[in-house]
């Protein structure tokens, strides 16, 4: 059944799914960051359930300032407006839930097995399809979260003038070559769907297994920075603890828990 990238679309999948979040489904032709978008609807007092789709983004923005490449029609580009009753710190858990569930999503729709990228960048065959930008806007008064946009970015298939020089070598596709119909409303239906199924009792980590599962980079080398991006040293990932920190054995054999920001990878997964 093909139904195209629209709201109705996206309904019709998420009609016989049991929410715990009424989903109120948006496409625009073009935005400049669905994230942006959904920023402002949270600051106007928008319910939670937003889900902004576009179908093309002028300004995709990705982690620490990054731009996220968003052409016409070959990717699916969403924001979903949360208002979870958590502190700050929780925003991370939404994000690792949200990649938890895009991996199972994609697997769901494709057929092929993900990986998932410490923190939140999923791949296949040894690129990256799809990146994940969860931003929280804070309430003053109470110390806790206002509201959080998961921003989620699939690279559905290559474009036709392929991917811009500088992340060619990095960004892959879902599909190899432009899938007969268009997946977009049911993937937007099936992330959705399987996020909120975590999200609903995000303190219970149910998408835990499922993260772990998919870690690309247990056994492999990660290069350890400090927070100003000095390198300090190189070392083997073990695990991933509880609170989402990854256990790394230094070549010195100090075994450390790290936080996100504080490694990055060397070599091919
Ligand atoms: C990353 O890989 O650094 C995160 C990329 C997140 C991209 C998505 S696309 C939909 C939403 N709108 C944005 O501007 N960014 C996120």
């Amino acid at each position: 059944m093909n139904k195209g990238l629209t709201a109705a679309a996206v309904k019709q999948y998420l009609a016989d799914r049991e929410l715990h979040v009424a989903v109120r489904p948006e496409v625009y032709p073009v935005l400049d960051s669905t994230n942006t978008f959904a920023k402002r609807a949270g600051d106007k007092g928008e319910a939670e359930g937003l889900l902004v789709i576009a179908e093309h983004q002028t300004g995709g923005r990705g982690r620490r300032g990054r731009t996220f490449h968003s052409p016409d029609g070959t990717g699916l580009y969403m924001s979903l407006l949360l208002r979870p009753d958590c502190a700050p710190e929780a925003a991370l858990d939404i994000t690792t839930c949200a990649a938890a569930a895009t991996a199972e999503a994609i697997e769901a729709l494709s057929g092929q097995k993900t990986g998932i990228k410490w923190v939140n960048d999923i791949y296949m065959n040894g690129r990256k399809v799809c990146g994940i930008l969860t931003e929280a806007a804070l309430s003053a008064e109470k110390g806790r979260l206002a509201y959080a946009v998961l921003g989620i970015g699939v690279n559905i298939f290559v474009p036709v003038e392929d991917f811009p020089e500088e992340i060619r070598q990095i960004a892959g596709a879902v599909f190899s070559e432009k899938p007969d119909g268009d997946i977009r409303a049911s993937l937007a239906a099936e992330i959705v769907s399987r996020f909120l199924g975590y999200y609903e009792h995000l303190e219970r980590k149910d998408y835990m297994q499922a993260y772990r599962d998919r870690m690309i980079l247990f056994g492999k080398t990660v290069s350890v920075h400090s927070a100003v991006g000095e390198v300090l040293g190189e070392g083997e990932c073990l695990d991933l603890d509880d609170e989402l920190r990854l256990i790394v054995r230094m070549t010195d054999g100090e075994i450390r828990a790290l936080s996100t920001g504080e490694v990055s990878i060397r070599g091919d997964f």
